[in-house]
């Protein structure tokens, strides 16, 4: 009989046969910054998670600091929106402004720019929009300059989550030009047009105002789809890649890592995590096991690192 049990017997022997750790080097945090002031806004569809305004917030990067999360990746709720999401790429906006503020009170950070149009635009789509249709061309330039910005604001990467074709190849083009040739592009490649989004577009504001993003972003039927697209982020120049959602997606994961040796983040999106908190503020499970266990199950899958809403939880977990 092969006894497997030999490697289980106590914590000291499985801890010496445990194939993944989660440390908090693995972790990406998300944050949500509103144009406001004095403002610490709690997001009901996601427990623990808040909207601050600038100047609060101090308040809660002192804690992701002290709890060693050295990777960010900020949104902005501007307080104005237009057809061109014209606050998407201005100078002062509010994703700018508080790149920025972070910079210089918290060098030690590493900051991800999330670029998409949506938050910035008063219809809530990804792109520019004529009639019923989400236009692809004439998004790039717009994502381009916003890409552009929010480097020139002191973002050390780019991660464009809009899925319109051809905006890695038009954002790498830009950068270039504007002299950030150091700057990566870490590209949203295969995101999924995902009902688990919602608390998010609840966070941001950001839900379309008509028809949904079918048209852009991925079917979740399709694994092989996500292989090609991958790939066509990769040749017009992305330097790591995304896969999201995360939780549901672990084959998209797992065949990734076979196919491709750059750098791979799972985003356990909003949803997932509004599922986690919901059912352990009730009680029914626990919090920190199950947590601990969908991260392991990302890594396990092939995920280098994790954007998760967890982070903060994860981290003080790990202090305790
Ligand atoms: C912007 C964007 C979205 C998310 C990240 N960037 C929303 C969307 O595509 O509708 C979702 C994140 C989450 O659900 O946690 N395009
Ligand atoms: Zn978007």
């Amino acid at each position: 009989m092969k006894r497997f049990r030999k490697l289980r017997q106590n914590e000291q022997m499985r801890s010496f046969v445990r194939e993944n750790r989660i440390s908090t080097d693995d972790l990406i945090y998300p944050i949500f910054v509103k144009d406001e002031k004095n403002i610490k806004e709690p997001i009901e569809s996601m427990p623990g998670i808040f909207r601050y305004s600038i100047d609060r917030l101090d308040e809660i990067l002192d804690e992701v600091v002290s709890k060693k999360i050295h990777l960010l990746l900020i949104f902005g709720i501007p307080s104005h929106k237009d057809e061109k999401a014209s606050g998407a790429y201005d100078e002062n906006g509010i994703t700018q402004r508080a790149i920025r503020y972070i910079k210089e009170k918290y060098p030690s950070i590493l900051i991800i720019a999330d670029v998409c149009l949506c938050e910035y635009t008063s219809h809530g789509h990804c792109g520019i929009v004529k009639g019923n249709e989400i236009l692809n061309d004439e998004t790039l330039p717009l994502l381009a300059a916003t890409a552009v910005s929010l480097a020139k604001s002191g973002a050390d990467i780019i991660a464009p989550s809009d899925m319109m074709d051809g905006r890695v190849e038009a954002i790498r083009e830009a950068l270039d030009k504007s002299g950030f040739i150091n700057t990566p592009i870490m590209s949203y490649s295969a995101k999924f047009a995902s009902a688990y989004y919602g608390p998010f577009r609840d966070a941001a504001g950001s839900s379309p105002c008509f028809g949904d993003r079918k048209s852009y972003q991925m079917d979740p039927a399709n694994g092989r789809e996500a292989m090609a697209e991958i790939k066509q982020d990769l040749a017009e120049g992305a330097d790591m890649i995304i896969i999201k959602p995360a939780l549901a997606y672990g084959d998209i994961l797992s065949s990734a890592r076979k196919a491709f040796d750059v750098p791979l983040i799972a985003y356990n999106v909003s949803g997932e995590y509004a599922m986690v908190k919901t059912a352990a503020e009730k009680g029914f499970i626990d919090e920190k096991r199950i947590v601990l266990e969908n991260m392991l199950s990302l890594k396990r899958a092939g995920a280098d690192r994790i954007i998760t809403y967890h982070a903060l939880d994860i981290a003080r977990w790990l202090s305790e």
